[in-house]
């Protein structure tokens, strides 16, 4: 096979991925900020900032689907002299090589654990510039050295550049009328402040500053560019002065200019900050008109010298030390390591923070925070900070309604529900059941259940959050359709799948158009696979606290009752699964409006779905009957290709009205075929439980990025070192080509397979399970795993078997059983399969 053209490699030492090619076949881009305030930045150092919701609080501009793409972000232009035959020359350049794209010496970007350092050489001159947010700071740190490595003194002009949005994003890029008259901006020494509409009702403004004397500024964009040059070439830059513009109105933006001379073998650092602050409404001005600073001052003084901001990111780091110290793997092999104990969690980090609020495929206008998604991020998260789990549950189940449906997603700011979408998705309620017990799984935190929760964040409302969990069960069993099969809804978990939509208007959301939902029939194997799934664990949840009575402070319930009624429940979904949702080789994949078979051998087309296949084989639906066996084997046959698994086969090939968006999606991507990475992990779990270990890690490997950034770092197009949602499938023009990378619940998916499927590390209600299922191949591994008060070492001997643990010792002493029982402290683990 031939060697695709590389871009930049790992650096597992050091955590990053380093980038050494700014022309990278996409921008590839790192977070920053971990709970309040966040920063997207690309390998150019394009991008934007922004304070909890990428919609409300947006602080700079960044402009989609630019042309060139990925124009616009944070920018330092470096004006030096050139000397050649015909005198003295002005050249101009960004460490980053955008937006001059001044031919570099040297670039390279590394990406690392909540930081990206961009370095680039130019005649002599080196500026490396690490950006970061601090723990717990509302500001994005810039720090940039200067360095002269010539021989000469060397005289630079510097110019930063930030372009403010005013706040609230999506009007930002449209009501241009009101926009133009709107902006505010005030400076003060080295500081340029953002005050659009702070005069009226907002509390809240934004700062640039940098730690030395500056001598000039501009914060009027068409005077800084001019109105017809472009980032690559501003007039001031370009004249090598600046014109201390003041906004008013327009476009304001915020940039410095600086005056350097280093001597040979000078270095020289600048610390510029970006910083997000918000003021009491009574001590919102100083003088009128005039913001108050005080919170800014103290926020500079915070982060005003190297010394600081060098110990801030020492924090930083440690933080992330302790974060990735929880569960760490040592195989022997490179690929697999680095993403277990590196990039898998930190992209569940991100997920967790952003939903699919900000990336570079989402605009951060769209979505906030799903009901689905966050539930499902969470178990990727859980490990490394479960308090913030824990808020994160009550959150999103203050969204549900008293009948257990509930709101399909909520803006982060506010935490209220998004009525523009509403509810209708009936798979929702059933993640908050998967959310909670990973939560209890992890933490032994039983209280969470009678913390009290609202409906719809109405006050007076609450009833308790194991209320909660018991209406989200109910929801199903109330909305089955005439197989005993749950209704679908709106969508399930395939927000495309919409069966109840018919919709011939072009201008009409598939997602939001007012549903038929009088006599539909349409019916959904997901969520029956889903619902057999949460609900086992309902169970067991229930009989756990049968078994504590009366330690879990609810009071009221007979949980053994309860189990036995759910276990009902289950049974009887069981049965409709085997009876109406099988179809010989696979699970079916719903009935229509009409009561028609989907996802059947005696379709035309999409014969067989992957959703399916996935929950009902997690599920273990008719494992005695062989059914389980049957439908991994038909992944294989028919959803399987070199890049993953495809969610459906055969594509559609034309728009179905009774399907809804899925056939509206050309073939072989999105929906329709493409390989959905989501739902890949499904099936290896199922794959897992089956006992078939070859199988499971070859699927997985087909999907980890350390593999396909070996091979495919150009066709795979977007970041290596994270997974993306959707890669195009076998039936696309380009199969292989990733798109929407980062924010997806694969990364969530890919996690929770790997640490507790594939090498079997699994947090149970007294302890840990061990049960791995391994390929053939596998060789002696360890993981150490830190678990509430206690640090176990955990070595795993295959001896060549897929699956079965034989003999466990715990600190020398055999235990019966397959749970090492909680106790704090250290402990050594011993494994034989
Ligand atoms: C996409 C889905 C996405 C949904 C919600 C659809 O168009 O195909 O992947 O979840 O929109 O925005
Ligand atoms: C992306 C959405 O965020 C998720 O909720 C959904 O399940 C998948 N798309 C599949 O449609």
């Amino acid at each position: 096979m031939e060697q695709q053209k590389r871009y930049g490699h790992f650096d597992d030492q050091h955590r990053e991925y380093v980038i050494t090619d700014p022309q990278t076949p996409w921008p590839w881009i790192n977070y920053l900020g971990n709970e309040d305030f966040f920063s997207l930045i690309s390998n150019t150092a394009g991008g934007y900032s922004f304070y909890k919701d990428a919609k409300f609080r947006r602080i700079t501009r960044y402009r989609y689907n630019n042309v060139p793409m990925d124009n616009g972000g944070r920018y330092f232009y470096i004006v030096d002299k050139e000397t050649g035959s015909q005198g003295d020359k002005t050249i101009v350049w960004n460490p980053g090589w955008k937006p001059c794209k001044t031919p570099l010496d040297f670039y390279e970007c590394r990406h690392g654990m909540g930081y990206t350092r961009i370095t680039g050489r130019k005649n002599g001159v080196e500026a490396s510039v690490l950006f970061f947010v601090p723990l717990k700071k509302w500001a994005e740190v810039q720090k940039l050295t200067l360095s002269n490595t010539s021989s000469e003194t060397k005289t630079l002009k510097l110019f930063s550049f930030e372009e403010w949005c005013l706040w609230n994003a999506a009007t930002d890029m449209e009501n241009f009328q009101r926009n133009f008259s709107t902006g505010e901006v005030e400076i003060e020494g080295s500081t340029i402040y953002h005050k659009t509409e702070y005069r009226e009702r907002r509390n809240h403004y934004a700062f640039y500053h940098v730690n030395t004397p500056i001598q000039g500024f501009d914060t009027d964009r068409e005077t800084f560019v001019g109105l017809y040059n472009e980032f690559a070439d501003p007039q001031a830059v370009m004249e090598g002065k600046p014109r201390n513009s003041h906004a008013h109105g327009w476009s304001p933006i915020a940039s410095h200019y600086i005056e350097v001379t280093l001597a040979p073998g000078e270095s020289k650092d600048f610390v510029f900050l970006l910083g997000y602050v918000e003021n009491e409404q009574d001590e919102k001005f100083e003088k009128p008109q005039v913001i108050n600073k005080k919170k800014a001052h103290a926020l500079i003084a915070e982060l005003d010298t190297t010394e600081k901001v060098d110990k801030a990111f020492a924090e930083l780091c440690e933080y992330w030390d302790a974060l990735l110290n929880i569960y760490k793997v040592k195989t022997g092999n490179d690929k697999l390591d680095r993403m277990v104990n590196i990039w898998n969690q930190y992209q569940c980090m991100v997920t967790f923070n952003f939903s699919r609020s900000a990336s570079f495929f989402e605009s951060g206008v769209g979505r906030g925070m799903g009901f689905r998604d966050s539930n499902q991020d969470l178990v990727g998260f859980v490990h490394q900070i479960p308090p913030r789990a824990r808020q994160r549950i009550i959150d999103i189940a203050s969204t549900q309604f008293p009948d257990g449906g509930c709101y399909h997603q909520y803006q982060p700011l506010t935490k209220r529900g998004n009525n523009d979408i509403g509810g209708g998705f009936n798979d929702d309620p059933c993640w908050l059941i998967f959310g909670t017990v990973a939560y209890i799984k992890e933490t032994g935190d039983f209280s969470i259940l009678d913390e009290m929760v609202p409906f719809d964040n109405q006050p007076g409302s609450e009833v308790t959050l194991f209320e909660h969990l018991k209406i989200s069960m109910d929801h199903v069993i109330n909305n089955l359709g005439p197989h005993m099969l749950p209704l679908i809804g709106r969508a399930d978990w395939n927000d495309c799948l919409n069966l109840n939509c018919f919709s011939w208007d072009p201008n009409e959301s598939f997602q939001t158009t007012e549903n038929v939902s009088e006599g539909t029939k349409a019916e959904s194997l997901m969520i029956a696979g889903l619902f057999v799934v949460t609900g086992k664990d309902y169970v067991a949840l229930c009989r756990k606290l049968a078994g504590l009575s009366g330690k879990s402070g609810i009071s009221g319930i007979d949980f053994a009752a309860e189990a036995a009624r759910m276990q009902q429940a289950v049974d009887a979904m069981i049965e409709a699964v085997k009876k109406h949702g099988w179809d010989g080789e696979w699970y079916l994949r719903a009935y229509d409006f009409y009561g028609r078979k989907i996802g059947s051998n005696e379709c035309d087309e999409a014969k067989i779905f992957i959703e399916s296949q996935g929950w009902c084989t997690m599920a273990e639906i008719g494992a005695e009957d062989g059914m389980v066996a049957k439908s991994l084997d038909s992944c294989k046959k028919y959803l399987e290709c070199e890049h993953g698994m495809v969610l459906n086969n055969p594509a559609f090939s034309k728009y179905i009205y009774e399907y809804g968006e899925i056939s509206s999606y050309p073939e072989g991507y999105k929906e329709n075929a493409g390989i959905f990475c989501h739902n890949n992990p499904w099936v290896i779990i199922g794959e897992c439980l089956a006992g078939r270990g070859n199988d499971a890690w070859s699927h997985y490997a087909k999907i980890l990025p350390s593999y396909v950034e070996e091979k495919y770092q150009t066709l795979h197009k977007v970041e290596p070192y994270v997974n993306c949602q959707m890669v195009a499938g076998k039936d696309a023009f380009k199969p292989g080509e990733g798109k929407n990378s980062w924010l997806t619940g694969t990364a969530a998916w890919m996690w929770y397979t790997v640490s507790e499927f594939i090498l079997g590390i699994k947090p149970d209600y007294d302890g840990i399970r061990i049960d791995p299922c391994l390929p053939e191949t596998a060789t002696d591994y360890t993981v150490n795993r830190k678990f509430r008060e206690a640090d176990y070492e955990i070595t795993i001997h295959p001896n060549g078997a897929q699956k079965g643990v034989k003999t466990i010792t715990l600190d020398g002493q055999p235990i019966s059983g397959t749970v090492i029982p909680y106790s704090p402290g250290k402990h050594t683990v011993e494994v034989t399969l």
